[in-house]
């Protein structure tokens, strides 16, 4: 008899979650966590510690150019960087506590140590002490998410050369920050170091900034953050760093090849993506076959090739997001309690937690265009919003996109503050498959950001009430 129905190898947003709702099914349930702390990459090193930094310095940034226009005077702010990386820790200590507090409440135990998969129904578990165990699981979710992807010629040492694990404690704020990657990571953290006073310039291979998000809202954006004091080179590559100086020397290289030069810097942030984690799962000799591009291949009940193995999450194909692997924990449990657990992979909402936000659901103009869609689009400018005007945050705009034949809304793209939390309206809409005139017809309060959603959706139909 096995001990447990069901054993999760990782405890990120994917696998307690998926812990969770499989207790909440019923099942006896474990998790096995190779780190000190639960919560993964994203409680521990990644989406949490990244958002208190960013609120942080924003509050600094505020204080500094922002508060005296409305009428509050204050000195100017002083940095004090041991206490806003206190204020991060302690964000970080509350969520892994919540964690821990879900694990008891949902009576799943906690196993300490590495897990490897011995084959059907079979974990081992090396712990910190040198000691193994092995579990006996009806099922094994394979939950390990991913790892900071490496490039070549540059050794990140987590100083001078970081991931995004040591750009979020730093312990001074470099004057010359060089980024490799004009991702998500690379924008956000830029940000964060940008508003404590540092000089930052990216290096990004492809010609635009946010690649996979709507074309015209990456050039809106890349405009708003060159305006904020980012530099950027497009169209560039890294090929090395030399640190034997007392500053570093990165060449860039033109991507299409050409002249190389040197920039200088005093960190370069290495953030050109992520892989997938599978190091010592033992995946080969369980016999988990992997894709191309070493993740581990699923099919569309998130099973593996061996029998009662599942994976879910960044170590699975799709979007490299918490919320993506969340969702396929709650589908991968009901799958296992005999339900119809489903994941629309049509609506994953994307955010970039900057300021102004960039949000996104759905289709980008381009990919619409690529699938031959024949397409309506309707764009409302926040300068052109009331409460937008009023708190003057009047920078981006929102665009839907709806079919031209059906009106059914495909893809809503958002540039503005607090872009994060209103695209999930949108999103609401796009699961219940509604169109641009739904939207358009529903009462939004007033004066909210969100009416800028509304207008937007009238545009569609060319009756926008404001513009
Ligand atoms: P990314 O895939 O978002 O961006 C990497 C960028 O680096 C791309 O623009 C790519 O073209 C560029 N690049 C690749 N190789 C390069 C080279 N040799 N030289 C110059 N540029 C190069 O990856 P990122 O930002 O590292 O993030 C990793 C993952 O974490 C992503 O999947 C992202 O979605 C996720 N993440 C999500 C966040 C969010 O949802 N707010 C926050 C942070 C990370």
């Amino acid at each position: 008899m096995a001990t447990y129905d069901l054993v999760v190898i990782g405890t990120g947003p994917g696998g307690y979650v998926c812990a969770v709702r499989a207790a909440q099914l019923g099942m006896k349930v474990a998790v096995v966590e190779k780190n000190a702390t639960l919560g993964g990459t994203c409680l521990n090193v990644g989406c949490m510690p990244s958002k208190a930094l960013l609120h942080a310095s924003e509050m600094f940034e505020e204080a500094g150019h922002s508060f005296a226009k409305m009428g509050v005077s204050v000195s100017a702010p002083k940095l004090d960087l041991p206490s806003m990386m206190n204020f991060k820790q302690q964000g970080i200590d509350g969520n892994v506590k919540g964690v821990e507090f879900l694990m008891k409440k949902n009576k799943i135990d906690v196993i300490s140590g590495k897990g490897k998969i011995l084959g059907t129904g079979k974990v081992e578990v090396s712990g910190g002490d040198g000691k193994t165990q092995t579990v006996e699981t009806k099922n094994i979710v394979i939950a390990t998410g991913s790892d900071v992807a490496r490039l070549k010629g540059v050794e990140i040492d987590e100083k001078r050369i970081v991931s995004s694990t040591g750009a979020l404690a730093l312990d001074k704020v470099p004057s010359k920050l060089l980024i490799v990657g004009a991702g998500v990571i690379g924008l956000e953290l830029g940000s964060v170091w940008h508003r404590l006073g540092a000089q930052v310039t990216v290096v990004e291979f492809l010609d635009r900034i946010l690649p996979g998000m709507d074309g015209e809202v990456a050039k809106q954006f890349q405009r708003i953050l060159e305006k904020q004091g980012f530099a950027f080179r497009l169209g560039a590559r890294v090929t090395g760093v030399d640190t034997s100086g007392k500053t570093l020397s990165a060449q860039i290289e033109p991507a299409a090849g050409g002249k190389p030069e040197t920039l200088e810097a005093d960190v370069v942030l290495v953030a050109i993506g992520r892989v997938p984690y599978t190091e010592g799962l033992g995946l080969k000799e369980a016999g988990v076959a992997l894709d191309n591009r070493g993740r581990v291949q699923i099919d569309a009940h998130f099973a593996t090739s061996v029998k009662g193995v599942y994976a879910i999450g960044d170590v699975v194909a799709g979007p490299m997001l918490a919320h993506k692997a969340e969702d396929e924990g709650v589908a991968v449990a009901e799958i296992l309690a005999g339900q119809a657990g489903h994941v629309n992979y049509d609506v994953i909402p994307g955010v970039v937690y900057t300021t102004p936000e960039v949000s996104a659901v759905g289709k980008t103009e381009e990919e619409l265009k690529q699938a031959g869609v024949v397409y309506t689009v309707g764009k409302f400018p926040f300068t052109a919003n009331g409460r937008s005007k009023v708190n003057q945050t009047t920078e981006g705009f929102v665009k839907v996109l709806a079919d031209a034949k059906t009106d059914r809304v495909l893809g809503v793209h958002i540039v503005g503050r607090e872009a994060g939390e209103m695209i999930h309206e949108a999103a609401v809409l796009m699961e219940f498959g509604g169109s641009a005139e739904d939207l358009a017809r529903t009462c939004h309060a007033h004066p909210t950001r969100s009416e800028a959603i509304k207008e937007a959706a009238l545009a569609v139909g060319k009756r926008a009430i404001h513009m």
